[in-house]
């Protein structure tokens, strides 16, 4: 019976371009984890959306001189044409700046309003006596009372990850001016997190399949006491607050995002004219939810959102968040202000998107942070995808195309050796499948990558140029076996590289999408005609190393003018 899996990945800021971080930290193992499931024939539905609204659009628009919603535009559109470069796969990429998704927050908000879990109160808040104004959010900086870390936000320290409340912070300053803020009463609405608190500890508990750093943190979170949080802010951009007397406020970025992924859900029936569609995620407690974030939005998603969840009642809560750690950069933290980064649209003008897929699945963060460098990208281009996956395709298919008019041969009976290896790619199905299910990227295209060794210790060994001077049955079966190999290894290799699994898919003389075919091992039936072959990746030059990390260095010079 085919499953249904939700599939919910964090909606980025709109306020600059993507980075390898954000791809390594959740989009890239939502789209490997959503290939495989649609590949097996399960019901996937894989949403996100910008992330229109909240300090971190108006304190960029404010540094550029410009209007927030040029801003989100600009870059939403930017982010889009990069999901499609890249192969992230949404079965709708949307926008938090739509009528449908105020619709879906304001209906959130009212219920928890009308059931008594968001109350008025008042706030004691950051003002800057100069800029006279609120300092939500972004607009205040000082230090984290929990960690100590210096650069620590109103709403949340990005160093130890604890949310936080703008007065919390030690020594505070104003973004713009620096000017310390005065303490200035304010009405706002509030979260009433403390009655979940027993339910959260409780639920939280029982998901003893979560990973166990997102599992420590939320149970520390929720542990520690839950506070009721404002919801509100005085800034004018963002959701607009559905009750008269707070025209000039708007909702609180976090407290709408994480709405989006059920009014993303709803567009989606929506545009597919089956409006009711979406409940089979929301509703049927069959369907599976699973939330891909970066490690800095886990409360987001195992405490406020659930707590609104239970509140709202009757939708499904999250089932795993499996959290990605952080990418570093040439052993650098990752930043966009001192523009030590590799921009996604920059990498994508220049290089295919497979290698770098492969290389952040190989290298992902998903239990301790892991670096990116350029000679490590170089390495695994061309000792993994050109000399063990590309060539081992490549030099059967052309050794194979010359011998045998360009088809694929009849194997007669096979011997031991074929067996042994064709077990062993049945073997790679079973590790790689469960591996993906629970979401362990990193050692499932590890076991991907040791069976194309296999392969190529078995092409070594059969060695089918040699064979095929004495004993053409002998170099055809070696030619068919390896063919089969090939042919489940672009299976395999699929979630991870959908592009050159199109390519192999193509060359092995199929037709259609790769991804039709199932998640299933097709041997080849003899006499299909192959197609020319042409190498599936590049060679890279050593000089590229230097060039790329020079090219870090002046961006990120020119950056901190
Ligand atoms: N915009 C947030 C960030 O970039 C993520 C929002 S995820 C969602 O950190 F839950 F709000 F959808
Ligand atoms: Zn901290």
């Amino acid at each position: 019976m085919a499953e249904r899996i939700f599939i919910g990945v964090a909606w980025p800021y709109a306020n600059g371009p993507l980075h390898i971080g954000h791809i390594a930290g959740c989009y890239l193992p939502a789209d490997i984890f959503a290939r495989y499931h649609r590949a097996r024939g399960n019901d996937v539905l894989m949403v996100s959306g910008s992330d229109q609204h909240g300090t971190p659009i108006t304190v960029r628009a404010e540094q550029e001189g410009t209007t927030p919603d040029k801003v989100v535009a600009k870059y939403h559109a930017e982010f889009v044409e990069s999901w499609r470069k890249l192969g992230i796969g949404f079965d709708l990429y949307t926008s938090t700046g739509t009528q449908n998704h105020t619709q879906t927050v304001h209906e959130m908000f009212r219920s928890l309003l009308e059931q008594g879990y968001i109350y008025k109160g008042s706030q004691s808040l950051p003002y800057c006596p100069k800029d006279a104004r609120f300092l939500p959010d972004r607009y205040v900086e000082g230090t984290c009372p929990h960690c100590r870390y210096d650069g620590a936000r109103g709403d949340q320290c990005d160093k130890c990850g604890r949310t936080l409340n703008p007065i919390d912070l030690v020594g505070a300053r104003c973004k713009f001016c620096g000017t310390t803020p005065e303490i200035r009463d304010s009405e706002h609405y509030l979260l009433k997190l403390s009655a979940f608190q027993d339910r959260l500890l409780a639920w939280v508990k029982q998901q003893t399949h979560w990973r166990s750093n997102v599992l420590n943190f939320s149970t520390n979170f929720i542990a520690g006491g839950l506070n009721d949080r404002a919801i509100t802010r005085d800034i004018e951009w963002g959701v607009p607050v559905p009750v008269p007397g707070f025209e000039h406020k708007r909702i609180y970025v976090w407290f709408e995002a994480v709405c989006g992924y059920l009014s993303a859900s709803k567009e989606w029936s929506q545009k597919k004219g089956q409006p009711d569609k979406w409940k089979d995620y929301w509703q049927n407690k069959d369907c599976r939810a699973y939330y891909f974030i970066g490690k800095d939005n886990i409360p987001f998603h195992t405490v406020i959102w659930p707590a609104m969840l239970m509140g709202y009642g009757g939708l499904n809560l999250p089932y795993d968040v499996p959290a990605n750690e952080f990418l570093t950069l040439e052993t650098q933290k990752i930043s966009t202000s001192r523009n030590w980064a590799v921009w996604l649209p920059d990498y994508l003008a220049r290089y295919p998107a497979d290698p770098l897929r492969y290389y952040l699945s190989a290298s992902m963060p998903e239990s301790s942070d892991m670096d990116f460098s350029w000679r490590e990208y170089l390495r695994r281009n061309n000792d993994e995808l050109v000399a063990t996956y590309g060539n081992l395709a490549h030099r059967i298919l052309t050794f194979t195309y010359r011998n045998f008019n360009g088809a694929v041969p009849d194997p007669g009976e096979l011997d031991a050796s074929a067996r042994a290896i064709l077990a062993k790619a049945d073997d790679a199905f079973q590790t790689v499948e469960r591996l993906l299910r629970d979401c362990h990227f990193k050692a499932a295209i590890g076991a991907v990558m040791g069976l194309a060794q296999d392969a190529n210790r078995y092409v070594d060994e059969t060695a089918p140029w040699r064979a095929i001077k004495q004993d053409r049955q002998a170099a055809a079966r070696a030619l068919w076996t390896s063919i089969s190999v090939i042919s489940c290894l672009k299976t395999l290799m699929y979630p991870f590289l959908p592009f050159s699994s199109q390519t192999l898919h193509e060359l092995l003389g199929n037709q259609g999408a790769v991804e039709s075919t199932g998640w299933a091992f097709h041997k080849p039936a003899a006499g299909q005609k192959l197609a020319v072959p042409t190498p599936l990746f590049t060679k890279l030059e050593d000089s590229m190393i230097e060039e790329e990390v020079q090219r870090l260095r002046q961006v990120s010079t020119a950056g901190q003018k």
